[in-house]
């Protein structure tokens, strides 16, 4: 199944190292990040949960819960938590889907054939709580991805879902964002009182507004 943006995020009752999860039951009003790897007990993958683990906090803060998932069966990732909680000095905090029948893989189309016939690939589906996919990236087996870059999407997606701006390239929270071109001077005037920063026409930096 394809999935992409703006579509509606397949629900899904799953085996995980927490238990069985309901994917709507577990985000809740909240989001989600439901991220795949391709394999446990595999290098990249164990800094990848291991960071994640880390950053728990950061994702609670913005009100989102995260949930990994790969081909492999819920004991096999429970053997490998031990790997993950030793080499990155964290505990695991989240659960991780045993998809080994690929119920999941395959609503989210996790396996690329052509990259690899079994294993899903790094995927990341960023789901609001209006159970819409906001965000969906994809990376190869061979890179690691960066977390803190997940983080400053759902910043972004949250301060966009509320307000009529947008935020510029490598924009982090706290500075200043676009009005969107669907607003006029007029009702800009209204909306962002402190005024903005025509660079052209069409682009206009305002402070960023409280989210
Ligand atoms: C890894 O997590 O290190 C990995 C997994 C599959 C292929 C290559 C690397």
């Amino acid at each position: 199944m394809t999935v992409r943006l703006g579509d509606d995020a397949p629900d899904f009752t799953a085996e995980t190292t927490e238990g069985k999860i309901n994917l709507y039951e577990y985000l809740g009003d909240g989001w989600g990040v439901l991220f795949s790897h391709p394999r446990d007990f595999t290098p990249v993958c164990t800094t990848e949960l291991g960071a994640v683990a880390r950053l728990k906090p950061e994702f609670a803060k913005r009100n989102t819960k995260v949930i990994a998932v790969s081909v492999d069966p819920v004991e096999s990732h429970e053997k490998w938590v031990s790997d993950i909680e030793e080499v990155n000095g964290v505990k695991m905090n989240y659960p991780i889907i045993g998809d080994e029948d690929h119920t999941v893989a395959d609503l989210y189309d996790m396996i690329h054939p052509n990259a690899s016939d079994t294993a899903t690939v790094r995927s990341v589906f960023v789901i609001g709580p209006d159970k819409k996919v906001k965000l969906q990236i994809t990376y190869p087996a061979s890179t690691g991805r960066n977390f803190d870059e997940i983080l400053r999407v759902i910043d972004s997606l949250q301060l966009t879902a509320n307000h009529k701006v947008a935020t510029p390239a490598d924009w982090k929270f706290g500075e200043d964002v676009i009005i969107v071109p669907a607003v006029s001077d007029e009702e800009a005037k209204e909306k962002f009182p402190n005024g903005w920063d025509a660079k052209k026409p069409y682009l206009r930096f305002t402070k960023q507004p409280t989210p």
